[in-house]
């Protein structure tokens, strides 16, 4: 991940904001790319300028070392590190909508898990339905095998272990504009925009780095 230690800035997206329509509007992505994410962002930096020593760890570490750090730091880094890198995950998992089909291995081994793509979506969304309030639905790896969870507010399953191949963000900020509360057609149309490309590559790097 690039940018991936103090100070933090907000990388520009590798598409355009009106790139995802018409699933996701141009609007939101640009309300929520420049002004929540940015605010996430803002924050980090705000909260690491006293602390030198943190200012060494990526972005990474210091979301897996949070229940290692003084009590008054771990809830900011949580939110706001987590905040940062979780945005980054959903917005580098999408792009414009092309083949909106998994392959390579990745496909394979959701093939092999779920029985076929259609039945993988179908749990997926259940999931994501499913988190309380604010939070996101996440396929990680995990010891050689696919996992999907979902985690509330900030929360990243990097703290917990496993390696994010994509994520949804199910926050209200992400799709209110246009699904107002259908988050089950914000869901769908997520699908459409998902990149696949991306996700396989997540994959291959967990299976290089587990074998
Ligand atoms: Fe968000």
């Amino acid at each position: 991940m690039e940018n991936n230690q103090y100070p933090f800035v907000n990388l520009p997206l590798p598409y355009h904001y009106n790139d995802l329509e018409p699933y996701i509007d141009a609007k939101t992505m640009e309300v929520h790319h420049a002004k929540h994410l940015q605010g996430y962002i803002n924050n980090l930096n705000q909260v690491l300028k006293d602390y030198q020593g943190l200012q060494l760890l990526t972005l990474e570490q210091l979301i897996e070392n949070a229940d290692r750090l003084p009590k008054g730091l771990q809830a900011p880094i949580r939110n706001y590190a987590g905040g940062v890198y979780n945005h980054r995950v959903y917005f580098y998992g999408m792009d414009s909508p092309r083949d909106q089909k998994p392959r390579g291995k990745l496909m394979e081994m959701l093939n092999a898990q779920y029985g076929n793509f259609q039945s993988f979506k179908d749990v997926f969304k259940k999931e994501a339905l499913g988190v309380f309030g604010a939070g996101y639905a996440w396929l990680v790896y995990d010891k050689g095998k696919l996992k999907i969870l979902t985690t509330p507010n900030q929360n990243s399953p990097i703290e917990q272990g496993f390696s994010p191949i994509f994520t949804i963000d199910v926050w209200e900020h992400g799709y209110y504009l246009k699904h107002l509360n259908e988050r089950g057609n914000y869901i769908d149309d997520w699908f459409q925009v998902v990149n696949w490309d991306k996700a396989n590559q997540n994959y291959m790097s967990c299976i290089r780095n587990y074998y």
